[in-house]
């Protein structure tokens, strides 16, 4: 190789960038409480798609509602080795990246690593592809294509862009659909309000052959975001609402484990909180933080009056403001390493910012605060 390798760090939250689900598995979830309603429509897409009939579901509400718990809930609830599972994320600013979504998905299929080099990312495709129906040996150039990497076949580069696109479309949908020959296959993606227009298309164009087929796919996205599926008869949305009193008062309750929650206290947070499950952990940890929030005997109580406690009005405002609070320099270094992506290496990171041992000690500080993993 030609490369000294490079450390890579995962940006995994500038504000809203997407793993945000990833950051709270790893402090820690909290009990996951209601969408019964939501996850019996889920369980009943999926008995469909078990007996070959393919469905779309749109998982739809604002940030911090809880569509990727819901997700992720799900995913626990399946029968292990009865599904496969695929996912495809959009970012925040993936708008211009094209394909990003499809080429997660591609990405995970052929266990694709960061870093792996091209000749081993090649010889993981083709022999999983021959492995899994020799008759699917086509989608080899397109394939090699969309990963960016030389494509072995002449006659595919001569191609016309729209010939090639075309033959992308095609190879994603066969190598997808006979993928869920093999047992049925759940295909999600993740905040589809960020997707690029040619992963849009495509998406399009797989629902067209989903009815079929043994595949669930579930999409993800915020309510401003509007796609012109819904017409399909095999389109169903969920549309998640702030949660119910009842099972926002369990969540407040499942968030301060350990003590009971005084009336006072909870009525605060269900008040703020508005129902929304990210801005009710989010706003109770901030006053768990700054004392407002305290422990007495067995319970948790205020330690002041609740008119006097303040909070930012919105999620946008508690995590901005979570910005906010770090220093300068560790706020340029994220504002940087948001531009350069998703992964980001520290030495394209070192030149575009010029610092250099102090960068080591603001990555350190911002995984401390989980605002990046390595
Ligand atoms: N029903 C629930 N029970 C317990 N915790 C929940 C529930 N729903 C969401 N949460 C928690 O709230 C937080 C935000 O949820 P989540 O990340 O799923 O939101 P989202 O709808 O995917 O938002 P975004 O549009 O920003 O991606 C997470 O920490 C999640 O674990
Ligand atoms: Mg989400």
């Amino acid at each position: 190789g030609k490369e000294d390798p490079e450390e890579a760090f995962e940006l995994i939250k500038t504000g809203e960038v997407e793993t945000r689900i990833g950051a709270s598995v790893a402090k820690g979830l909290t009990r996951f409480v209601g969408r019964k309603n939501s996850m019996a429509t889920l369980m009943d897409a999926l008995d469909r798609v078990k007996s070959g009939s393919g469905q779309v579901v749109g998982l739809v509400g604002e940030a911090g509602v809880g569509k990727s718990r819901l997700l992720l809930e799900m995913r626990n609830m399946l029968a292990q080795g009865e599904y496969r599972y695929l996912e495809g994320r959009c970012l925040q600013y993936g708008g211009s990246m094209v394909y990003l979504p499809i080429l997660d998905i591609l990405r995970s299929y052929f266990d694709i690593k960061e870093g792996d080099r091209e000749f081993l990312i090649k010889k993981k495709m083709e022999e999983k592809i021959l492995d899994l129906d020799e008759k699917l040996k086509g989608v080899l150039p397109p394939f090699q294509e969309l990963l960016s990497l030389k494509v072995d076949d002449e006659g595919f580069t001569k191609l016309e862009p729209r010939e090639r696109r075309e033959r992308a479309f095609e190879a994603v949908r066969d190598l997808l659909i006979r993928v869920s020959q093999e047992k049925p296959l759940v295909l999600a993606v993740e905040d589809l309000h960020w997707i690029d227009k040619t992963s849009e298309e495509f998406l399009g164009y797989l629902i067209g052959w989903l009815a079929n087929n043994g595949i669930l796919l579930l999409l993800l996205y915020r309510p401003e975001y509007t796609h012109p599926w819904g017409s399909k008869s095999y389109y169903n949305s969920i549309v998640l609402n702030q949660l119910t009193t009842k099972s926002s008062a369990e969540l407040v309750q499942a968030i301060l484990e350990g003590a009971e929650v005084a009336p006072e206290l909870r009525e605060l947070i269900l008040h703020r909180a508005g129902g929304n499950p990210l801005f009710m952990e989010e706003f109770t940890h901030s006053l768990l933080e700054n004392g407002t929030i305290q422990r007495k005997e067995h319970q948790y109580v205020l330690s002041q009056k609740p008119g006097g406690v303040q909070v930012p009005d919105t999620i946008q405002g508690i995590i901005a403001a979570r910005i906010d609070r770090l220093e300068d320099n560790l706020k340029r270094t994220m504002q940087v390493a948001s531009v350069i992506g998703r992964d980001f290496a520290f030495r394209i990171l070192q030149t575009i910012t010029g610092m250099k041992e102090e960068l080591k000690s603001h990555l350190i500080n911002l995984q401390g605060l989980e605002f990046i993993y390595e």
